[in-house]
């Protein structure tokens, strides 16, 4: 995405700023989530502000730079209206860490307090292993190189090591003049001249792809790169334990295996591994826990199940858990350091965007300390049926482009009349309004409906090459389903 905008260089270029001018601009960043996300220009903009706030942050210099905190947002609106779709949307934009945690979650059954801060060490784990992709991106080439210098030694072992011809037993720097044999300077220089040969045109077979397919020996580290902590990793409280083991096994020396594969795999296994030893992991953990500490984003969703409602049903007061929960949460909102296993993370430039649809309770049942640590809101509209028609047809990953990508692989070109479209669309708003408001989420399950048949013939009982979809054909398959509400409640 960020190459798409050489223009966001040229637009920053000509003031003085200071930021990085490959970072995108308030505006530029609406702009992408327009490509994804139709509406809700308030919160996209609200967005768009902190995550260039944070940017203008890292450029302030002197004291006041750590004073400056992020603009924390707290995103209100009904169920499948983009809330999450925006957060996640920014944080693939900006290139950061980013998590998603559901605050209910913490209110479980079992729940420990510690478990909040899992939430950082999930950011941690998840910026190390993006530093290390991006890392290994730069040292791919180098490594390739060192691939083909290995597969290369195994195809035809350079003269003077083991392996080679009996000739070259010898060290090489006595070897060299072959004097000793007596058969002139010629001997050894031209077995060497063979070898340097043969070598050069298996290197061109090699190159070519044609060998892709031969077998060869190997001899690897049994264990993957990092394979512990995707062991270890998403669970929580193992987590340390994992890094744990992890310290002891590194100390210990690597189990070498040797293993038959053919060259493609040999290459892919032994890229691995040279990435891996080319890679500074010291660099790379620096880098992430900074990455974490001046960007991260962590998402919290249902923040409002946490929240009490001062006018419950019940009528008990506040529930003890949530206001734990909030409590809990406090600390690492506020700014605090969290341990992970790469290291302390201080969590107070972290920014953390909260949403619910706060339909029992309040933002302002929020406990007042928290509230304060999210100082945006920002309502997110109900989608209205032009929305729905938009949503269908316009975003990258709009619902009618992925069915028509679908189709497209067994042959079958599926088309949309225009006014299908808006009677899907003018569907969805119906059901919505007198079933349940579900949002967007309401066009998965009418499209799902609408071409069940289709997905279900092609290829065996729809042989069309192109299928086209009319107004007409929306009414009978949906029109019946979403005049009867009981139906519709149930179907759609
Ligand atoms: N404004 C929108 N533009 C495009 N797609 C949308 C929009 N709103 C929702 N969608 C689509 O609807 C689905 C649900 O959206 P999303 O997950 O963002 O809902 P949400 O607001 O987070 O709801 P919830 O409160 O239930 O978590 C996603 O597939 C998303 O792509
Ligand atoms: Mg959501």
């Amino acid at each position: 995405m960020p190459e798409q905008h050489s223009e966001g260089a040229e637009a920053a270029g000509h003031g003085t700023s200071l930021i990085d001018p490959g970072h995108l601009t308030p505006g530029q960043i609406v702009e992408e989530l327009d490509k994804y996300i139709i509406g809700q220009k308030d919160a996209k903009k609200s967005v768009a502000i902190a995550l260039r706030n944070r940017l203008r942050r890292q450029s302030v210099v002197g004291d006041l730079r750590d004073e400056i905190m992020p603009n924390n947002i707290i995103m209100i609106g009904p169920t499948g209206v983009g809330k999450t779709e925006i957060a996640g949307r920014l944080a693939r934009l900006a290139r950061a860490p980013f998590v998603k945690v559901e605050a209910s979650k913490f209110t479980e059954v079992g729940y420990v307090g510690r478990d909040v801060e899992s939430m950082i060490r999930d950011l941690a784990e998840q910026a190390v292993a993006m530093v290390r992709s991006e890392k290994s991106e730069e040292v791919r080439e180098k490594a390739a190189k060192h691939v083909e210098e290995r597969l290369l030694d195994i195809l035809i072992p350079p003269v003077g090591t083991p392996g080679a011809s009996a000739l070259e037993e010898q060290p090489e720097e006595q070897g060299s003049e072959a004097l000793s044999h007596g058969d002139g300077p010629g001997d050894g220089g031209m077995e060497r001249e063979v070898n340097r040969r043969s070598r050069e045109k298996m290197l061109e077979r090699l190159r070519s792809g044609r060998m892709e397919d031969r077998q060869v020996e190997i001899e690897t580290s049994s264990e993957g790169p990092g394979g512990m902590m995707q062991i270890f990793g998403p669970m929580g409280q193992m987590e340390e334990l994992g890094g744990f083991m992890q310290d002891l096994m590194s100390g210990m020396p690597k189990k070498r295996k040797k293993r038959k594969l053919t060259i493609a795999e040999a290459r892919k296994l032994l890229e691995q591994e040279e990435v891996q030893k080319l890679i500074d992991m010291d660099a790379v953990v620096k880098e992430a826990l900074r990455k974490v500490e001046e960007s991260g984003i962590v998402f919290i969703d249902e923040i409002d199940k946490i929240a009490a409602p001062t006018s419950g049903a019940g009528g008990k007061g506040p529930d003890v858990s949530r206001e734990g929960v909030q409590r809990d949460l406090l600390p690492i909102v506020e700014g605090s350091n969290v341990t992970t296993k790469y290291g302390a993370v201080k969590t107070d430039h972290v920014l953390f965007i909260a949403s619910g649809a706060f339909h029992v309770a309040r933002p302002s049942d929020l406990i007042p300390e928290l509230q304060g640590r999210f100082p945006i809101r920002v309502e997110l509209k109900s989608l209205t049926e032009e929305d729905f028609f938009l949503i269908l047809t316009q975003p990258r990953n709009a619902l009618i482009k992925q069915y028509r990508a679908l189709l497209l692989t067994e042959g079958v070109e599926l088309e949309f009349a225009e006014d299908a479209i808006r009677e899907i669309a003018r569907t969805a708003a119906k059901v919505n309004e007198s079933v349940e408001n579900i949002g967007a989420r309401r066009l998965h399950t009418i499209l799902t409906n609408l071409l069940e048949e289709l997905m279900f013939g092609i290829p065996e009982h729809i042989t069309e090459s192109r299928v086209v979809i009319d107004a007409q054909r929306v009414r009978e398959k949906l029109g019946q389903i979403a005049a009867d509400r009981d139906l519709s409640q149930y179907i759609l």
